[in-house]
């Protein structure tokens, strides 16, 4: 059965849990789909884990509907939520629902998520309003790298934990079905989640979000270049497709790929004619 932000608020109406990964292409989507998954999220971690760039920063609204639509035929039965990428929802509310209806007719999404609080609150309500679902993200939110000046756990002083619980309590009110938690002091993640009607879904924000989501390579150990300290390594992946690699590459050289089998065969005659 299809899920639905309906999957999400009925969740937190059972207390049962929410589970989110990300994908960026029809396959992976497709397994991680069949595996049971509530949601998929194509995250602009695809700047990191994809395209290779040191932030999210350069991802665009073009990169974003190109794997979003991928993905989006790879999930059958998951909600597929789109993240808004820097700078399609900061400057106007205009712009904001504009590439948010781009990321559900083109991308085909069925909710997007943007990062921010009370500043952003006016784009939630409009695009809310329009029809299209808006998953919030609090904390450590790694559009706004630089003016945290690094990746850094947020909300850890009390001035900084008031004001995430604020932000989570003006995102529910402007209309967000659901909030993301990143890098955050799990205490300070329960009291939100306890607090706020509709689900939490933490990354780094501990057990009891009321969901949780992980970048897929990081769950499969097929990303090195960072490794947060919230990462569980469920699967070392990566080591098993190098060792594939290597392999491929050994048989090709030694000629014993392909073999007999992996070749089409034809009559003969016919190539006896042609020589
Ligand atoms: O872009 C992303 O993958 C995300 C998750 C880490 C929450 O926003």
């Amino acid at each position: 059965m299809k899920k639905t932000v309906m999957t999400f608020k009925q969740a937190k109406e059972e207390g049962r849990k929410l589970t989110m990964l990300t994908a960026y292409d029809y396959s992976t989507a497709k397994l991680i789909d069949e595996a049971g998954i509530d949601s998929i999220l194509v995250g602009d971690s695809l700047g990191n884990v994809i395209l290779g760039y040191e932030d999210t920063l350069s991802v665009t609204m073009e990169d974003m509907i190109h794997h979003g639509a991928a993905v989006a035929r790879g999930a059958k039965e998951a909600l597929v939520i789109v993240d808004m990428p820097f700078m399609s929802y900061q400057a106007s509310v205009y712009d904001a629902v504009v590439n948010a209806g781009r990321l559900l007719k083109e991308g085909r999404a069925g909710a997007v998520k943007l990062e921010g609080g009370a500043s952003v609150c006016p784009q939630i309500k409009a695009i809310t309003e329009a029809g299209i679902p808006v998953m919030a993200h609090l904390g450590l939110t790694p559009q706004s790298i630089n003016a945290f000046g690094g990746f850094k756990v947020q909300g850890k002083s009390e001035a900084a934990a008031k004001k995430l619980l604020e932000d989570a309590l003006r995102v529910q009110e402007a209309g967000a079905f659901s909030v993301t938690l990143e890098g955050i002091p799990a205490k300070l993640a329960t009291l939100i989640t306890e607090k706020l009607e509709i689900p939490t879904i933490g990354i780094g924000a501990g057990k009891n979000c009321d969901g949780q989501v992980l970048v897929y390579q990081d769950m499969l150990g097929m990303f090195s270049d960072y490794v947060p300290k919230f990462v569980k390594q469920f699967a070392n992946v990566g080591d098993v497709m190098k060792e594939a690699f290597r392999a491929y590459i050994e048989e090709v050289n030694a000629g014993t790929f392909p073999a007999e089998e992996h070749t089409y065969k034809i009559d003969d005659d016919i190539i006896e004619k042609l020589y």
